[in-house]
């Protein structure tokens, strides 16, 4: 069952639940579910956030249920003057995409249905009749002022969704709570305000710095967000299954062998688990353990941002395994590794998916960021993170004195898409009143009584729009939901498999020399023979999930690896330097812009945690992006990528070089200016006609 935490447990006390009935454990204390409590990580809480008290306003709620009380109190605009009389949209069919199968090895059907590609069409209503704030849309109450945590009846079917069919086995007591966010972005700025205190270089005590731990190669929004705050980056080693529990450079090594005069050892951990960014990886259920049982016993939180959880492959699993031979010997194991859940979800397509950290998390230590950005569109800016209640009354405050919460038109349409059709009856007329100030369930926010009981009385209520269609609109439910999801998953997993076999045919260069001799007739030896030459250019495996593709380059394979390189300046031509990887690399990256090859990528050190890595290894990487090209190009890009490079490695004149990386201008000392430069470069080149973007150079 979805939870909404009622805010008005009764009518002498104003304190929402978490405040005033969260229980904790210090021992093996159990819930009345039978499940261990969460613990208490208050400790782990910033000042700023220990210091923020709920929202004085809530104190007056109660009030607000009296029996015909005039509201004065509230400083709500009239609803009766918004100029949007309805909110209308033709959109989607759940089932206009095909999907692709759970399991590898079951037939990809791509059959394309002509019904489901027609549109259907939503409506949100003037006012909607409908008694249940948990049900009721409508341009009334989403345009008006809202709780924090989110549009009700958006936040309580999200909450239904969380707990119900992605989480429903998360193990401690009472299961996990959500806030509504403008997406993951926001979401994590939430969290570190939730969690750091900002650090200033030779203002605060360098011991008292605060680490995040993360992946070697990570989203660099993070890095943006964290490094002005103060926040050391902290790298753990990964490799194809993702983030090392142990071993050198693992998260074990790190956090046991951690220098305090460097900073606080590091309470907060970065991670995306399921179709990683930039890298591919699926964490399989074995090390998420590995990894938890050590966050466990160094208290570390944990922050999984997953805006690619359902983009899990089979195909990808059992291509990885082809590749290296494996599959043969363990048909079984081509099945990506995913726990027997506890409880089903209900739906096949998720319980087929890897589970996230929450299904294993005991200690209540795991806040998920969860992003409607690539399920719907990046442009909702609409989110929502799940943690145990204590944290999400914490963040429900922060909420409170910067977004509020998500837009009210992103929040109705979406909560219509994904909820309605709403009942024939509760559409808006002004002779069927809301009922909700005399009715109270358990789980009506006290925003919406505030709302009902102030300016969207029945008398004050607009008529309905002319427009507004008799048909009460086509919503999806939550299978159309998940069925959605499916179908999306199908459209991306095709793409991947099709840029993925394109690249496979590239990835070396092969030659061979047909050397002459004669046929020796005492031993029998053949004459005509041939030596094959195989030159590596990348090697990758297929990504298991997300939208990626993660290439190492191997530059040390290219002719002029090492080659002395000269600049022209001042009319002169002068020696800096060696061809070095990361010159190549850079080389690579603009020659690939040139005509004809046309195709935009992403370097490896825009994704690198830290300079040092970038300066390592990260010019050693490529990401290409197979989701936002169209379905031509996804073909059309992946051979320009693969004739591109080839073509590159048949580059002997090093003057070709120098051309390149003259054009980034002359301060190319593999640092992060130089990842800068190249991003004008790259700007400027992605608006160059017939440019196919691999790169993905906005946004993420
Ligand atoms: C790992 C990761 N987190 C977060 C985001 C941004 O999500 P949102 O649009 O919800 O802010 C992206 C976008 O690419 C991403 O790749």
């Amino acid at each position: 069952m979805s939870r909404i935490i009622p805010i008005i447990p009764d009518s002498s006390s104003s304190l929402t639940m978490s405040e005033s009935s969260v229980a904790y454990r210090d021992g093996p204390q159990l819930g009345a579910d039978g499940k261990p409590l969460p613990l208490d990580f208050t400790h782990h809480l910033s000042e700023v956030t220990k210091r923020r008290q709920a929202s004085l306003i809530k104190k007056y709620y109660r009030f607000f249920q009296i029996p015909g009380i005039k509201n004065l109190a509230g400083g709500l605009p009239n609803t009766k003057f918004f100029p949007f009389e309805t909110l209308e949209a033709q959109s989607a069919k759940p089932e206009r995409w095909q999907p692709t199968p759970n399991h590898p090895g079951d037939k990809d059907s791509n059959k394309k249905d002509p019904a489901a590609a027609e549109p259907a069409h939503i409506t949100v209503p003037t006012v909607s009749g409908e008694a249940n704030p948990m049900k009721k849309v409508d341009v009334a109450t989403a345009l008006q002022y809202g709780q924090a945590n989110g549009y009700p009846p958006l936040l309580d079917w999200v909450c239904k969704f969380t707990r119900d069919h992605l989480h429903p086995d998360a193990p401690y007591s009472g299961g996990p709570d959500v806030i509504l966010t403008c997406g993951s972005t926001d979401g994590f700025a939430k969290t570190l305000e939730m969690f750091v205190n900002p650090w200033i270089d030779g203002l605060n005590d360098p011991r008292e710095r605060p680490g995040l731990l993360c992946e070697t190669f990570v989203y660099g929004n993070i890095l943006s967000q964290a490094e002005p705050k103060g926040v050391q980056i902290v790298p753990v080693k990964a490799d194809a299954k993702g983030m090392l529990a142990t071993g050198p450079g693992g998260l074990e090594d790190v956090l046991k062998n951690w220098d305090v005069t460097k900073g606080r050892r590091p309470h907060l951990m970065y991670t995306v688990t399921l179709g990683h960014n930039p890298t591919g990886f699926v964490i399989p259920i074995s090390r998420r353990k590995e990894i938890y049982a050590i966050c466990s016993r160094y208290d570390v939180i944990i922050v999984e941002d997953e805006p690619y959880w359902y983009l899990q492959f089979p195909s990808a699993t059992a291509a990885n395994l082809a590749k290296t031979g494996t599959v043969k010997q363990q048909t079984q194991s081509a099945e990506p590794e995913v726990t027997k859940r506890t409880v089903s979800t209900g739906y096949s397509f998720l319980d087929s998916l890897t589970p996230s950290y929450i299904s294993i998390d005991v200690d209540g230590r795991v806040v998920r960021l969860d992003t409607f950005s690539k399920t719907i569109a990046p442009g909702c800016r609409l989110g929502w993170i799940t943690a145990q209640p204590a944290l999400i009354d914490r963040l429900t405050r922060i909420a409170e004195t910067s977004t509020q919460q998500p837009s009210g038109f992103v929040q109705s349409l979406v909560a219509e898409l994904v909820m309605g059709p709403q009942p024939e009856a509760s559409l808006s007329s002004s002779s069927s009143p809301s009922s909700s100030t005399t009715s109270t369930p358990s789980s009506t926010s006290s925003w919406s009584l505030f709302r009902s009981s102030s300016s969207t009385t029945p008398a004050a209520q607009p008529k309905p729009s002319k427009e507004t269609p008799s048909s009460p609109g086509e919503g999806w439910q939550m299978t159309g939901w998940i069925r959605w999801l499916e179908g999306l998953r199908g459209m991306y997993e095709r793409r991947m498999n099709r840029m993925c076999t394109i690249l496979d045919t590239g990835s070396s260069l092969i030659s061979s020399n047909t050397r002459l001799r004669a046929t020796n007739s005492t031993s029998g030896t053949p004459g005509d023979w041939d030596v094959i030459t195989t030159t590596p250019l990348y090697t990758y495996s297929w990504p298991e999930g997300g939208m990626f593709i993660w290439l190492r380059m191997h530059f040390d394979t290219h002719p002029l690896w090492e080659h002395p390189l000269f600049f022209a300046r001042n009319g002169e031509r002068e020696k800096t330097k060696v061809i070095d990887g990361p010159t190549l690399s850079l080389a690579l990256m603009l020659f690939l812009t040139l005509k004809p090859h046309l195709v935009l990528v992403s370097g490896g050190n825009m994704f690198s945690a830290t300079p040092e890595i970038s300066k390592e290894i990260g010019w050693q990487y490529f990401r290409l992006c197979f989701a936002a090209v169209s379905e031509e190009d996804v073909d059309a890009g992946a051979q320009r990528f693969v004739d591109g490079v080839r073509a590159f490695w048949k580059i002997t004149d090093a003057r070709v070089i120098e051309k390149l990386v003259e054009k980034l201008g002359d301060d190319l000392d593999a640092s992060g200016g130089e990842a800068l430069n190249l991003m004008k470069v790259m700007g400027q080149a992605g608006a160059a006609e017939g440019m196919n973007n691999l790169g993905g150079w906005l946004g993420c």
